[in-house]
């Protein structure tokens, strides 16, 4: 019979220990305590499922490695992210050898689905079967599974979402295990035999599109410079077969702003500096102090800021979810408040508040918005006839409507 462990119940964890329960025996494991009494009581700080989500689910809840008992199918979802220096930060990773080492049997099956960089899964097997003494690919399986969730996408399901699965293993018994699980996690597999391979799948995904959202962001910058309409080139360029469009904007999180540096970080260890794969991370990070500097050139010209207020909408790192991880939005919502303490922000993933008093944004003097989507359009068609409330639309989302 399997028994499943995930380890890590964060964006990633969550979703794929959810999507397993009910058919499987599975234990949800987590090294964070709040967030494991969070989860027993049926309840998701991140925002991505409701109470009703975690009905018909049997999912052991724990905190305590001694929990973790006759697991033979392990799914990794650890936090991958990056040091100060942009260095890979593989502690939390790596800090699962000393659980899974003492666990592990024979026939057991291991699943990294955390973003790694190419040739990582091979390391973490090589540890793994020292500090077990075990056999990978002959006593236990490592494979990797790269996860490709879009929080705050409701479009896009898990089980909708075409997944990867690497594995250099043909043992049938372990294949049949491995289609029995992840069949209910997504309905449509593409089997690799190369890990590496799949490892750079994953990278460059993130890579790709943090590159293309630069040039989009750069091209921004330059129709701003020359006063050309921003929206209007877009559409224009559109119009050719194989143009592909792109939204200017601000980049954070968890992937696109971490996962060049992992790429890069293997390319440098094979004496290979990548130019093009971080050419988008200095234009989107600096997307910053554009909207700062617009910010500033706004208030000082055009503002009396007579007790009236600003307000930011968009804190997340990007619009539907609640993670303020790498999020230059939040950045920018501190630098404006240290100029003017009573600037207050909207984002309802992130706070409770969904709606306005009408009197409330009859108070306000600014209205920037950083990020776009469906409630902060309604919130912008609310205020777009009011005359003494000004907009900043820096992006250019809504200056069309
Ligand atoms: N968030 C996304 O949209 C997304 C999408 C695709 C891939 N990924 C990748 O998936 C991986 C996980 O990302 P995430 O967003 O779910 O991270 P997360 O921070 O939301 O969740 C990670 C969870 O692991 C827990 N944890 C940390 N160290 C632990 C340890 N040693 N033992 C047990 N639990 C521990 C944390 O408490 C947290 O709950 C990363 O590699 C990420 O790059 C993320």
């Amino acid at each position: 019979m399997i028994k499943i462990c995930v380890i890590g119940l964060g964006y990633v964890g969550l979703p794929v220990a959810l999507s397993l329960s009910g058919k499987f025996n599975i234990i949800g494991f987590d090294t964070n305590k709040k967030r494991i009494e969070n989860l027993k009581k049926n309840h998701d700080s991140n925002g991505e499922f409701s109470k009703k989500d975690f009905l018909k689910k049997k999912i052991n809840f724990t905190f305590k490695r001694g929990e973790i008992k006759d697991c033979n199918f392990y799914i990794i979802c650890l936090p991958t992210p990056v040091d100060k220096k942009k260095i890979p930060n593989l502690n939390p990773l790596m800090s699962s050898l000393k659980i899974l080492a003492k666990k592990i049997k024979k026939k057991d099956i291991i699943v990294l689905e955390s973003t790694v960089y190419p040739g990582l899964t091979k390391i973490f097997s090589d540890k793994l079967s020292k500090l077990s003494g075990l056999q990978n690919n002959f006593d236990f399986f490592t494979c990797y599974s790269p996860e490709r969730i879009n929080p705050g996408d409701k479009s896009k399901k898990l089980s909708r979402i075409d997944k990867i699965f690497a594995t250099n293993s043909s043992n049938k018994d372990i294949l049949k295990k491995i289609r029995s699980v992840y069949k209910l996690i997504s309905k449509n597999i593409i089997f690799s035999k190369y890990i590496p391979e799949a490892e750079t799948a994953k990278a460059i995904e993130n890579t790709q599109r943090d590159l293309n959202i630069a040039l989009f962001n750069e091209l921004l910058i330059l129709s701003d410079k020359m006063k050309l309409n921003f929206n209007e080139v877009i559409r224009l360029a559109s119009t050719k077969w194989n143009f592909i469009k792109f939204k200017p904007g601000l980049v954070g999180g968890h992937c696109l702003p971490v996962d060049p540096y992992y790429l890069s970080h293997i390319a440098s260890k094979k004496n290979y500096k990548m130019e093009v794969a971080l050419a988008g991370r200095s234009v989107n990070n600096s997307m910053k102090k554009y909207v700062i500097k617009k910010f500033n050139t706004f208030v000082d010209n055009k503002l009396t800021m007579k007790n009236k207020s600003i307000l930011v909408v968009g804190l997340s790192y990007k619009y539907g979810v609640s993670d303020l991880r790498n999020s230059l939005n939040l950045e920018i919502f501190n630098e404006i408040k240290k100029r003017f303490p009573k600037t207050k922000f909207y984002d309802p993933f992130v706070s409770k508040n969904k709606e306005f008093k009408t009197n409330f944004l009859d108070s306000l003097e600014l209205v920037i918005f950083l990020s776009e989507g469906k409630m902060f359009k309604k919130l912008f068609m609310k205020i777009k006839n009011k005359k003494n409330v000004n907009i900043l639309d820096p992006f250019k989302y809504y200056e069309h409507i």
